[in-house]
């Protein structure tokens, strides 16, 4: 079946991803569980498929995937993890490829991933490998995977030296974002997705970040009109940054704006769940315009406005992370081991003004180190 003929509901919104052969669609709108099965039914070359999930995101909505997979002649087979980010592992990996052995699953064979960003990252990259590789589609089922992590090809599972160190890039072939599954998020994790959503406004679209001063508590609140424009604003400026630069050569590094500060604290929180990814970044954007306003970069009066924003949603911010940013040698080596980095020198992505980020190569060293010990500093002690 071609692209026109997918029976898209008048009332989902659709965002395509650009990549010439390796196109597809990202479907946002609500009921999709149950429509799920016509809507993915056009990219199946077989009436079966794998569903990798976990354990919580089976109690809560498998059986609806289950029937709106059925109703339309498609066999699920359930392959259900322990939830957690220690899924991404060698362990986690070889779990769900072993599965799709046992299923004698070929490349013809499609693979679903049903659940948060592990789940994502950890199928995705199981379909990349397995027999070189079979074909996976997203079904994101919290704020964060729908907006970041189900769109636009990264796939990875954790080294001990750093998050995602192990991957590729894959893109899936179709995502489908369910406003209504995010009904079961708690408070934490829709907040951690919601920094995602706030990343798209800092780092290149003022308007969306005032719309968001304007109704941020509406998306939190999941109203499902500002749900659904936050979740199309920000797959729509994802998808163009891919577009644009699927390999992350250039621009695509900005969709990391909090991260590399952000995966430190995660490095150095453990992988336990102290510390949600999104939290992080909530806590490394303001990072990155801090250091990016002691740099002279950044006007002072946005950092505040970011400050501001991330109080008034109780989002997280250094200040509640006393324990994690005390020892900023080690934060700077953590932030040594992220990707973005060339020849030994850090690569930032820092912050021109809200609506603006820019990449730093070579940040430099010794006032990054002065920001971390004057940050350490002025923190309240616990
Ligand atoms: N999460 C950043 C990216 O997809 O490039």
């Amino acid at each position: 079946m071609t692209d026109h003929m997918t029976p898209y509901s008048e009332d989902n919104t659709l965002v395509r991803v650009d990549l010439g052969a390796r196109s597809y669609d990202i479907i946002i709108g609500t009921e999709l569980l149950s429509q799920a099965g016509d809507l993915v039914k056009p990219h199946l070359k077989k009436d079966r498929v794998a569903v990798i999930t976990d354990t919580n995101v089976m109690a809560l909505h498998g059986a609806q995937l289950k029937s709106g997979l059925e109703k339309a002649g498609i066999t699920p087979h359930f392959i259900i993890r322990p939830p957690g980010e220690n899924q991404k592992s060698f362990e986690g990996l070889q779990a769900v490829l072993d599965a799709l052995f046992e299923l004698a699953f070929d490349r013809q064979d499609m693979v679903i991933a049903f659940g948060g960003g592990v789940i994502g990252d950890l199928t995705g990259f199981a379909a990349r490998v397995f027999k070189r590789g079979c074909p996976f589609i997203q079904i994101p089922t919290t704020l964060l995977a729908q907006v970041d992590s189900s769109v636009g090809g990264k796939t990875a599972i954790n080294s001990s030296y750093g998050k995602n160190l192990i991957g590729a890039f894959y893109q899936p072939q179709l995502v489908l974002a369910d406003n209504n599954v995010l009904k079961t998020l708690g408070e934490r994790e829709l907040k951690a997705g919601y920094a995602e959503v706030l990343k798209y406004g800092l780092l290149g679209d003022l308007e969306f970040f005032n719309w968001l001063d304007e109704n941020g508590a509406d998306v939190l609140s999941l109203n499902p009109q500002a749900l659904t424009h936050a979740v199309s604003v920000s797959c729509q400026t994802k998808a163009r940054i891919v577009a644009e630069d699927e390999l992350e050569r250039g621009a695509r590094a900005l969709l990391n704006l909090g991260h590399s500060f952000g995966h430190a604290l995660e490095l150095e929180a453990g992988y336990g769940g102290d510390l949600l990814h999104g939290e992080a970044v909530s806590a490394g954007m303001l990072m990155a315009f801090e250091f990016s306003a002691a740099q002279g970069l950044c006007p002072q009066g946005d950092v505040s406005r970011l400050e501001t924003h991330l109080s008034a949603h109780n989002l997280i911010q250094p200040h509640d992370l006393t324990n994690l940013i005390k020892a900023p040698d080690r934060l700077i080596s953590h932030m040594d081991q992220d990707k973005k980095n060339e020849g030994g020198d850090l690569t930032l992505i820092l912050a021109r003004k809200i609506g603006e980020s820019f990449v730093q190569k070579q940040a430099p060293r010794a006032d990054l180190h002065a920001y971390l010990t004057h940050l350490a500093k002025t923190l309240p002690h616990a």
